[in-house]
C-alpha cells in the first residue's frame, strides 16, 4: 500500500514562532511542511512571502510545499524557488499561461502542481496532467485555515485518480482544506496521496498521534 504522504500547513501556527512551528511537525512525524501564501487579491488575506520562506527553510529538513493562493503566479516562481520549495503549487484560476508557469517551475528544479477551486471541474486541467507532479484539490474555498469540508470536491479526487491510472500518469493528488481525523478516510479512500492539515494538526493535543491517525485512516 502507498504511504499517505501528511503535510501540516503553518498557516494554523502561530507565525510568530513560525520556527518552532516547523519543528512541531518534524518531531509530530508530518512528511512535508505546506506553506500557503495569500496575497489579499487572488483571497482576501495576506500571509507571507518568499524571505519567510527562505528565513524558515534552514529549521526543518521536511520538504517545503508552497501553495501560491496569489494572482499573476509567474511573479513569484523564481523566488520561492529560490527561497528553497521543493514544490510550487499555483491556481489555475489565475493563470494566463500554465503550461509556460510550470515549465518555468520545473527549469527551476522544483516540482510543479497546479490547484483548483471546488468551482473548478477537473476537465479544465486535463491536458496539463501530464506536465505535472501534483493536482492540489481544494477542498474547500481558498482563503483561510478552520472551513468545513466541501464534499462534492472529493468526487473530483476520485475523476483525478481514475484518470491517472487511465492514461498512466503518477502525478500525486493533493486534498487541501477541512481534512481531519472524520475526513480523512474519505478523502484517502478516492484516490489522494497527500493530506494538507491546518488547524487539526495544530488544534490536536498530541499531534504525533493525529499524524499517526491520519496515515492509517481506511
Ligand atoms: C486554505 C489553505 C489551506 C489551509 C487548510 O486556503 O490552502 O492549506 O491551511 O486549513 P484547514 O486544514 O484548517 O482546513
Ligand atoms: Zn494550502
Amino acid at each position: 500500500m502507498k504511504k499517505t504522504i501528511i503535510a501540516p500547513s503553518l498557516l494554523s501556527g502561530d507565525f510568530s514562532f513560525a520556527a518552532e512551528a516547523l519543528r512541531e511537525m518534524e518531531a509530530a512525524g508530518a512528511d512535508w511542511v505546506h506553506l500557503d501564501i495569500m496575497d489579499g487579491n487572488f483571497v482576501p488575506d495576506i500571509t507571507f512571502g518568499s524571505k519567510m520562506t527562505a528565513d524558515l527553510r534552514p529549521h526543518s529538513k521536511l520538504p517545503f510545499d508552497v501553495h501560491l493562493m496569489t494572482a499573476d503566479p509567474g511573479r513569484h516562481i523564481d523566488s520561492f524557488a529560490k527561497a528553497g520549495a521543493d514544490y510550487i503549487t499555483f491556481h489555475l484560476e489565475a493563470a494566463l499561461h500554465s503550461h509556460r508557469l510550470v515549465m518555468q517551475i520545473k527549469a527551476r528544479g522544483v516540482g510543479a502542481g497546479i490547484s483548483i477551486v471546488p468551482s473548478t471541474p477537473v476537465s479544465m486541467l486535463e491536458p496539463m496532467l501530464s506536465c505535472i507532479d501534483i493536482v492540489l484539490v481544494m477542498t474547500v474555498n481558498p482563503g483561510f485555515g478552520g472551513q468545513e469540508l466541501i464534499e462534492m470536491c472529493v468526487d473530483k479526487i476520485k475523476q483525478l485518480d481514475e484518470l491517472r491510472a487511465a492514461r498512466g500518469l503518477n502525478f500525486k493528488i493533493s486534498a487541501d482544506g477541512g481534512v481531519n481525523s472524520s475526513t480523512a478516510a474519505l478523502i484517502k479512500n478516492a484516490g489522494a496521496d497527500v493530506l494538507i492539515t491546518g488547524s487539526s494538526f495544530f488544534n490536536a493535543k498530541d499531534r504525533a498521534e493525529f499524524v499517526r491517525t491520519l496515515r492509517v485512516q481506511e
